[in-house]
């Protein structure tokens, strides 16, 4: 009986002592995961950053960048103003979703269809672009990427300097028209303020950044308000220069279809196509386009900022770290979204592939 018993509290020992272990072993298994699973996110976040010359050595032996640098000289070679649509194509990526490439994707609601990017161009360029690098090394570099290395190669094709692009963005798989929240060009600096504020971007960078519009154009339908009847006044915009006034007046006549007239947003007309700081000298003159332009040669909020572009000689320099701050909102990297094979489409789950 002792021996049954003291066998059988043997045997119960054993199996707690098993089941000890097993627990302990269970419980070292979950700690070590949930160890793993902190360092894997912790150097995640290491990987996460985005950084120069990502896919040196990545794409068998090709200088993926010079590929893409190819395609915009040789389509900027044909017709200058590629480089305006493919930096306002970056600004547009990169303000809805992150620089996620989200702009591309095809769909009858996705973002390409909302109102402010129906004049957006430069599709065909990333497009081309795509093509040599998938023939280069199929799925290794993201639309996100092409986009913000085409936006740089832009910059310096119209004269603007040459900055060095950060790569390692991956590319979304969300594009809703609905979420397109880009300002308005009627905003008060505030506002503007506000929603760069949201993406991260301070005041001072977002002075740069507008000045995006050294080159490009805009139509008369997007400012017609303020050559007649700004803030319900029935007078033009005071803030205007007069004689601008009556000059985009023949352009955009009151009540007129031809709003596809092009007007640069840069009045110096000598530097449509060239990326420089006299946008700043010419707003600082009465002679913005758009309202938000000429708002930030007048707001106390940003009145420093633009004299000290316009009278500074480091604009350049300047832009091209606030495109890179632009490049960086909210990226997909790492093991984060996907390299699509088509940037107008998201990839096909590869799920039914393995098991299908
Ligand atoms: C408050 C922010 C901004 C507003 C409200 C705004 C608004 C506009 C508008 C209304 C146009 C004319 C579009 C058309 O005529 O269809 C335009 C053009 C342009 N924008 Fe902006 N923009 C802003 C910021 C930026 C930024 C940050 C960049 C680049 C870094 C940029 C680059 C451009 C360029 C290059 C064009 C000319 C495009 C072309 O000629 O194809 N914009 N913008």
């Amino acid at each position: 009986m002792d021996i049954f018993i003291s066998s059988a509290f043997g045997y119960s020992q054993k199996k707690k002592e098993k089941e000890m272990k097993i627990s302990a072993a269970v419980v070292a298994a979950a700690f070590s995961l949930a160890f793993s699973f902190i360092l894997v996110n912790f150097t995640g976040q290491c990987d996460a950053a985005l950084q120069q010359g990502f896919y040196k050595g990545k794409c068998n032996s090709q200088d993926v960048e010079a590929i893409v640098a190819s395609v915009v000289k040789r389509r900027f070679n044909d017709k200058p103003r590629v480089a305006a649509g493919l930096i306002r194509l970056f600004f547009h990526d990169c303000f809805v979703n992150g620089c996620d490439a989200s702009i591309l994707l095809d769909g009858d609601s996705s973002e390409k269809t909302a109102p402010p990017n129906l004049s957006v161009s430069g599709y065909d360029v990333i497009d081309e672009a795509k093509g040599l690098l998938e023939e280069a090394c199929a799925g290794v570099v993201s639309c996100a990427d092409i986009i913000a290395i085409a936006a740089r190669d832009a910059v310096q094709l119209s004269g603007g300097g040459r900055y060095e692009v950060q790569t390692g963005r991956r590319d979304g798989s969300v594009s809703l028209a609905s979420n397109v929240d880009l300002p308005s060009p009627r905003f008060s600096v505030s506002q503007s303020a506000d929603a760069f504020a949201k993406k991260g971007i301070g005041l001072t960078d977002m002075v740069l950044l507008l000045g995006g519009h050294t080159i490009g154009f805009t139509n008369c339908s997007l400012f017609r308000d303020r050559l007649y009847n700004f803030d319900n006044t029935g007078k033009p915009d005071p803030t205007m220069d007069p004689l601008l006034v009556m000059k985009l007046r023949l352009i955009c006549p009151r009540n007129s279809p031809a709003d596809r007239t092009p007007v640069s947003l840069d009045q110096n007309l000598a530097s449509t196509f060239i990326v420089d700081n006299s946008f700043y000298k010419q707003i600082r003159l009465g002679r913005g386009i758009l309202q938000i332009d000429q708002a930030l040669a007048l707001d106390p909020l940003t009145n420093n900022t633009v004299a000290s572009l316009a009278n500074g000689n480091d604009f350049l320099a300047r832009f091209g770290q606030a495109m890179v701050k632009l490049g960086a909102v909210d990226v997909l990297t790492d093991s984060q979204g996907e390299i699509r094979e088509s940037c107008h489409l998201k990839n096909k789950p590869r799920s039914t592939l393995l098991f299908g």
